[in-house]
């Protein structure tokens, strides 16, 4: 995040001004703060800049108060997957709370197929990132004019070191947001619930934590939807308690084109406990195999032969899939919707 400066700091570009000054920064303030040199060019206010420069002011409602939203791509064999589903649910959550991308949705795909040709990116990870923008100290999002959307691609991303094996899970006793609340359909950057079941499973020495809705009804797990297999079928819970996942989705259409039955229906921690096999699923993660949950091994706590078609399935479907990235095309700027 940029510390805010008095005006007489040294200015940055001419796009800087839409979000006010922008400090003179050198190389051991960098280190102080993190900042990688491999991190790539970013995305943010209109222009691509390199990981070091790219921020945001720290008065920014997203950073204040969590106000905004964020998607989570992955780019597989030079395409990105799914990539207008996930703009379409990046609009969806904005819609939902009432912000306004500075961008066409076909025009923010463009945007995320040019951030992963200008890191060279042919496998990665995509991460969007729209905020309220910078306002007063206040909550009122009329106080920001102009909402920042920021696109990031990395070569990798690893969610689950033990995924290959299969993880690890126990039940948080922090329930998903309830559908009254802030929806779970809202990819939010309110992810404290979320944050808190994840620190109780690594506090308990799990790999990640399942989430129950405020009746009990199992939801999800911190950034993952969840699957189980029954005698009967490939069981996930319906959306209205947890993010309509892309890989949910993509699953369950595998799913039928695998001639595995499939329902969306409300399950206990009971069914989880006494299932042949779960797995939960993600952008992020992938398809990642679940061999325990609180301490109960699902069915013979090994993978199951269900979870071994959905990954393999899962893995030919993205790498055949996706818009191309096309890494010899000439560069493009996107600065509309911004005061530049
Ligand atoms: C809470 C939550 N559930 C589920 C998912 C999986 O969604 P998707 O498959 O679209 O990545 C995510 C992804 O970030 C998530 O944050």
């Amino acid at each position: 995040m940029t510390r805010e400066t008095s005006p007489s700091v040294a200015q940055g570009t001419a796009s800087d001004g839409a979000r006010g000054s922008r400090p003179d920064r050198g190389a051991a303030s960098e280190t102080a703060r993190g900042s990688r040199p491999n991190d790539g060019l970013v995305y943010v206010s209109g222009a691509f800049r390199t990981s070091a420069d790219a921020s945001v002011s720290v008065f920014d409602h997203g950073l204040l108060y969590g106000d905004g939203i964020f998607e989570g791509i992955r780019a597989y064999n030079g395409r990105v997957f799914r990539l207008e589903r996930h703009i379409e649910r990046l609009f969806d959550s904005a819609r939902a709370i009432r912000l306004e991308i500075p961008h066409a949705p076909a025009e923010v795909c463009d945007i995320v197929v040019e951030t992963c040709r200008r890191n060279g990116i042919r496998d990665g990870y995509i991460r969007l990132v729209v905020t309220r923008g910078p306002g007063d100290l206040g909550i009122d999002p009329r106080k920001c004019p102009q909402a920042e959307l920021i696109v990031m691609a990395r070569p990798t991303l690893t969610m689950y070191s033990a995924a290959p094996a299969g993880i690890r899970v126990i039940t948080s006793t922090f329930r998903r947001n309830a559908p009254d609340a802030t929806s779970p359909s809202i990819k939010s950057l309110n992810y404290l619930n979320n944050i808190l079941a994840r620190i109780e499973a690594n506090d308990r020495g799990a790999d990640e934590a399942l989430m129950l809705d405020g009746q009990g009804y199992v939801a999800e797990a911190t950034v993952d939807n969840v699957f189980i297999v029954t005698g009967h079928a490939l069981l996930t819970p319906p959306t209205a308690t947890n993010l309509k996942g892309v890989t949910r989705e993509t699953i369950l259409a595998l799913a039928v084109s695998l001639g595995i039955r499939a329902e969306e229906k409300p399950f206990t921690l009971f069914d989880v406990w006494t299932a042949r096999e779960a797995f939960i699923c993600g952008t992020g993660a992938e398809v990642v195999p679940v061999v325990s949950v609180d301490n109960r091994p699902i069915g013979d706590g090994a993978i199951g032969p269900v979870t071994v078609r959905i990954i393999a399935a899962y893995d030919e479907l993205v790498r055949s899939q996706g818009r191309p990235i096309q890494p010899d095309a000439p560069p493009r700027e996107f600065v509309a919707g911004y005061r530049v």
